[in-house]
């Protein structure tokens, strides 16, 4: 679609264009994790590497998972060695132990990080090159090995999505891989997992996923599908997201952003992201920030960015949002759609701006230039130059 074209649809015109809609089989619910063992066996799985971080062994999770393989005479061997923001030497070290272990399947016991480096390591060992050479939108030419997630954030949907994203470490940026074949076998989607959350991380993920929505909805690439699931994520996060965070054993609340979570994931991985993402990225890579307090900073700056260029499909985020959108000039609009999602995000604990969380003035020529080759600008309704997405960080600071 042409960079105008959200503009150009009427209130109630759908997106004719072709569209494609990819997502794994997913089970969502309450002790859908404890189904592991079924589909490892259905999958074919001899020997399991079970990909992890060093977090999940402080929770009942890990080794929960672990009784369940054991009980049902399923062998496994544990990789943790998965830092925030994977990086691409865990992948390739990841993939070597892998190719020597005897394993013939992956599953994923974490959060975005972890299914991440899952997905590199799968790559890695199938097509037996280092993890930069997959780069870019569709440079992967042989399937990995099944892999099965169990997500335990609600924010990341990597255990959906067409998306890695993994840390080039000494080049400091991250890297944005998108192909249909890291889209995983499997996805057990329970919300009890979520139940040892602090409440700075569920804030931060919680706003990864509305910021995956946004994106999604406003995108150029977005479609009928995409869009019923990321305007309903925007109404469960907006309901339940505050809530969720101060009843955090309500397992009705945890259910409904794990809900939110999966919409916005099945309508980014399809209708792709934006600037919110590029730019989120580059500060990841960079300075090893939080991806969800990055994404919770510069989400309202991209709104203002791009509002005039998709007022549609923001009226319609407004509306979702509960503001009153009748009769108002657009320039009054974009303000409140603006001033309601810095609010929400400081309301539920994230109060930092770029500056505090130790960006400096001369920071934004290296993070604007690392930005702006991201795949995610391609998707933007409003198509970025590098002096744009300069100035959206030097606002947000
Ligand atoms: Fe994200």
């Amino acid at each position: 679609m042409s960079k105008n074209q959200n503009n150009l649809l009427q209130a109630d015109d759908i997106q004719l264009e072709l569209r494609k809609f990819v997502a794994p089989e997913y089970i969502f619910g309450v002790d859908a994790r404890f189904l592991v063992s079924n589909f490892c066996k259905q999958l074919g799985g001899k020997k399991v590497f079970l990909v992890t971080d060093s977090g999940l062994a402080a929770t009942p999770w890990l080794s929960e998972l672990q009784d369940n393989l054991l009980q049902n005479s399923i062998e496994y061997q544990v990789f943790s060695s998965v830092s925030p923001n994977p990086r691409d030497f865990e992948v390739m070290e990841g993939a070597d132990i892998y190719q020597r272990s005897g394993c013939n399947l992956i599953l994923a016991l974490g959060g975005g990080s972890v299914m991440d480096c899952a997905k590199g390591i799968g790559i890695v060992s199938t097509n037996h090159k280092s993890i930069e050479k997959f780069e870019g939108v569709d440079k992967i030419n042989y399937p990995m090995p099944p892999l099965i997630c169990i997500p335990t954030t609600a924010g990341t949907a990597a255990d959906l999505s067409q998306f890695a994203i993994i840390n080039r470490y000494d080049q400091k940026y991250k890297m944005a891989i998108i192909s249909k074949a890291t889209v995983p076998d499997v996805a057990l989607v329970d919300p009890v997992v979520l139940t040892t959350m602090d409440p700075f991380l569920t804030a931060c993920t919680g706003m990864d996923a509305l910021s995956h929505a946004f994106e999604a909805y406003v995108s150029n690439a977005s479609s009928a599908f995409t869009d019923l699931y990321a305007l309903e994520a925007i109404g469960l996060i907006n309901a339940n997201l505050q809530t969720s965070i101060e009843r955090p054993t309500d397992i009705q609340l945890r259910g409904r952003i794990m809900l939110a979570s999966l919409y916005a994931g099945l309508a980014f991985s399809n209708a792709s992201l934006g600037c919110v993402h590029s730019m989120a990225h580059s500060l990841g890579g960079y300075l090893d920030l939080p991806h969800g307090e990055c994404n919770a900073i510069l989400l309202p700056h991209v709104v203002g960015y791009n509002f005039n260029e998709a007022t549609i499909k923001y009226k319609a985020i407004a509306n979702k949002l509960g503001i009153d959108v009748d009769g108002k000039p657009l320039s009054v609009l974009k303000k409140q759609v603006v001033d309601y999602v810095a609010r929400l995000s400081k309301s539920i604990g994230i109060v930092s701006t770029l500056g505090t969380k130790g960006v400096r003035p001369d920071f934004v020529r290296e993070l604007s230039r690392k930005a702006i080759n991201d795949p995610c600008n391609a998707t933007n309704p409003r198509v970025p130059t590098q002096a744009d997405l300069a100035a959206i960080y030097s606002e947000a600071l």
